[in-house]
């Protein structure tokens, strides 16, 4: 957890600037592009002059409705913005999803946005329903679009990104004493799952993973002259949907808390769209207020690391059972 000074400087004074890195020419995928963050992101993209924008959402209404608000204030052509749909608890949606991606001519950017703070206990993919959203979908859907970035940074001789869009409550995930052989069906049983953590821990599960995944796709000391970028950002506490299963009292709190201390989406956006313009300098790494960020002795630990990996794999090759062919 950030520090009350780190939170106060985040949160009320760091100054956010606008990216200005250019995307003219480039294509551009946003999950969850409906959403608060969502329309912020697109509006920056279609400013910095993307050749092709995808909002892959759920629902193709919530979707088309994003897209007309972002054209009426960004007056962009009609066929900028694309709306796919893209359900990250439907196996069969992500198939149709990633065939799609796979016949775009190039792809530059993939930002992981769309994301779940579950209250109300529900199991998908044989777990329970944060970390089959915030976990399993991300990775199902990322790990077969990695081809399609590589292709594109050969042939167009540039440095395509991918970014998960994480959080700085990683640091206070409490992670289980024994999650057993597989933490996903460990948190099956609902008497284990503590909705308030549940969401930190699926940020620090995603932090670790994509390390690993780092080192499995173009690696830092590796020999590929066309690599591609993984990286993850936090985009501080920003007014968005996020927290809508809160019900009750904890609501007018959460509701109250967010008055004060969020961020405009906005500014949560413009860091997103930073990270997901960054080099080399970034693969495997951790982004937060501008800056690459030192990860927390939570998320350094080598054994967890292989742990996870290899339970989230076992999980999507149950449900792709060629899908770690795409990080050859
Ligand atoms: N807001 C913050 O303070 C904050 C801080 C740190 C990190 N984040 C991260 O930012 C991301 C976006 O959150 P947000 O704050 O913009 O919240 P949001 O307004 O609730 O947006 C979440 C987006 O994810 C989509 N989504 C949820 N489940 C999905 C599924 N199964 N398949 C496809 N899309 C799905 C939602 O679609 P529907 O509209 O159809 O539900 C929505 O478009 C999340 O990953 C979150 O962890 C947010």
């Amino acid at each position: 957890m950030p520090s009350f000074k780190d939170f106060v400087h985040t949160q009320f004074l760091l100054k956010i600037p606008e990216p200005t890195t250019s995307f003219e020419s480039k294509t551009v995928i946003v999950t969850g592009a409906n959403g608060g963050l969502g329309q912020e992101i697109i509006k920056h993209i279609v400013r910095l002059g993307a050749g092709r924008i995808i909002c892959a959402c759920r629902s193709l209404s919530r979707g088309a409705e994003a897209k007309k608000a972002i054209e009426a204030v960004t007056s962009c052509k009609p066929d900028l913005i694309e709306v796919w749909e893209l359900d990250l608890e439907s196996p069969p949606s992500i198939k149709s999803f990633v065939e799609r991606a796979n016949g775009l001519p190039r792809l530059d950017t993939v930002i992981h946005l769309a994301g779940i703070r579950a209250f109300d206990f529900g199991v998908i993919y044989d777990t329970e329903r944060t970390l089959a959203v915030n976990n399993i979908g991300t990775f199902l859907v990322g790990l077969p679009l990695i081809p399609k970035l590589k292709e594109t940074a050969r042939t167009y001789n540039t440095t395509p990104v991918m970014t998960i869009v994480g959080s700085a409550l990683y640091d206070i995930a409490k992670y289980p004493k024994d999650p057993g052989e597989d933490i996903f069906t460990y948190f099956t049983d609902k008497t284990k799952v503590n909705p308030w953590n549940q969401y930190n821990l699926s940020k620090l599960i995603q932090l670790y993973t994509l390390i690993k995944l780092a080192t499995l796709v173009d690696p830092l000391d590796g020999a590929e002259p066309h690599p591609i970028v993984v990286n993850s950002v936090d985009p501080c506490f920003c007014e968005t949907g996020l927290s809508r299963e809160v019900t009750g009292l904890t609501r007018v709190v959460t509701k109250t808390f967010a008055a004060i201390a969020a961020r405009p989406a906005d500014d949560g956006a413009r860091q997103i769209v930073h990270a997901a313009s960054t080099g080399r300098e970034t693969h495997g790494l951790y982004m937060r207020a501008g800056a690459i960020q030192a990860y927390k002795p939570i998320a350094s630990d080598p054994a967890k690391t292989e742990y996870l990996w290899e339970v989230l794999s076992k999980r999507l090759v149950k449900l792709d059972p060629t899908i770690l062919e795409n990080l050859k």
